[in-house]
């Protein structure tokens, strides 16, 4: 993958204010060449991902010393607005946040318009219960135009249990009219094969948002892997230190690129004393660090037939309430009699 741009897709680029600012700018401000490549090669693509890095962690790239990294965030950070607004202009600007909608009413009036970009929101719940599906969904709803629910951008889609079937999306796709190939072609697809790998693939995924406009990227399950790579009762910090590690990328992707940050998550019987007062003893894995990464957390469990229950367990700005939905071959749809 090549982080060049052809002439006339960065002219086009160019005036296009919600795209990032490639890391190749910096060079209008002294930032050498040969220190640009060095920063892309290690995943900074974009101003925005250094203005929004720890100085520490830029020295780790190497032939960047503590200088350079001075003089780099200096010049980041006087491009990217990172001071004090007002409640007024956040609040504006609160309203112009894109949402893309789920395809079934009840759960986007629940969503309050839909999943947000900008920002992780977090699926979890038993097996069958219909994270898959709602990634799938997603990911055709994603690319429409926003004036029809959509957020006009590609998906980025990572999966790491082989549950992946293109042949959902084109299910989706004849729903909405849209032509199936095209669908497909917006959705850059990647199997996952363990925590490393899934990491990896990160810092590839940044390099593409750099360069096209992508609006969706699903990780679906972020936490499986983590499972089979860390079994033993003593590598639990080690898995949660590798688990923070890959969700702070991600939250820094949705930072830096605006995109919507969908990931699954499975459940565990709840063992502690208070499973008995609790009528549904399931939690969440991933303990306290993918409570604290996830911005919103969704909690799907089955309902009759194909309609299936999700409720808010956690959001900054969202009651907890519960909507209905159905499965069908065409995708998530409104809950069925
Ligand atoms: N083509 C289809 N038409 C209708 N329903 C479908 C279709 N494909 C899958 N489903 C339904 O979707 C459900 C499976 O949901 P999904 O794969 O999203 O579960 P999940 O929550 O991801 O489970 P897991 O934890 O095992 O990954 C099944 O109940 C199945 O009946
Ligand atoms: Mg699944």
């Amino acid at each position: 993958m090549s982080s060049q741009v052809r002439p006339e897709e960065e002219e086009e680029e160019g005036q296009d204010a919600n795209m990032p600012m490639r890391v190749q700018r910096l060079e209008e401000f002294g930032i050498s060449s040969g220190d640009i490549a060095k920063l892309a090669a290690a995943g900074y693509h974009t101003v925005e991902s250094l203005a929004f890095t720890p100085k520490k962690q830029i020295m780790v790239v190497k032939g960047i010393s503590e200088a350079k990294a001075d003089k780099i965030l200096a010049e980041a950070t006087k491009l990217v607005p990172m001071n004090f607004t007002t409640a007024t202009e956040f609040y504006q600007r609160r309203n112009e946040v894109i949402m893309i909608q789920t395809g079934s009413k009840e759960l986007d009036k629940l969503l309050g318009g839909g999943i947000e970009t900008g920002s992780i929101t977090e699926i979890f719940g038993e097996f069958r219960t219909g994270k898959t599906q709602l990634c799938h969904m997603l990911a055709v709803m994603c690319q429409l135009p926003t004036s029809m629910g959509g957020g006009e951008g590609k998906c980025l889609y990572i999966d790491t249990e082989g549950t992946f079937r293109p042949e959902r999306l084109l299910s989706v796709a004849e729903r909405f009219g849209l032509q199936g190939e095209e669908v497909l072609d917006n959705v850059a697809f990647a199997r996952a094969h363990h925590t490393d790998h899934q990491k990896q693939l990160l810092l590839q995924a940044a390099a593409m948002m750099a360069e096209t406009r992508y609006s969706l990227l699903v990780v679906d399950s972020a936490t499986a892997l983590y499972r089979t790579d860390y079994s033993g009762r003593g590598e639990l910090a080690a898995r949660q230190m590798h688990l923070a590690q890959f969700l702070r990328l991600l939250q820094r992707m949705a930072d830096e690129f605006g995109v919507a940050v969908v990931l699954t998550n499975q459940v565990v019987a709840q063992v502690d004393g208070m499973a008995m007062f609790n009528a549904d003893p399931k939690k969440p894995i991933g303990g306290n660090i993918m409570a604290h990464s996830s911005t919103t957390r969704l909690y799907l469990r089955k309902g009759r037939a194909e309609n299936r229950i999700c409720k808010i367990y956690d959001s900054p700005n969202l009651p907890e309430a519960e909507a209905m939905f159905s499965i069908g071959e065409n995708g998530i749809d409104d809950a069925k009699e």
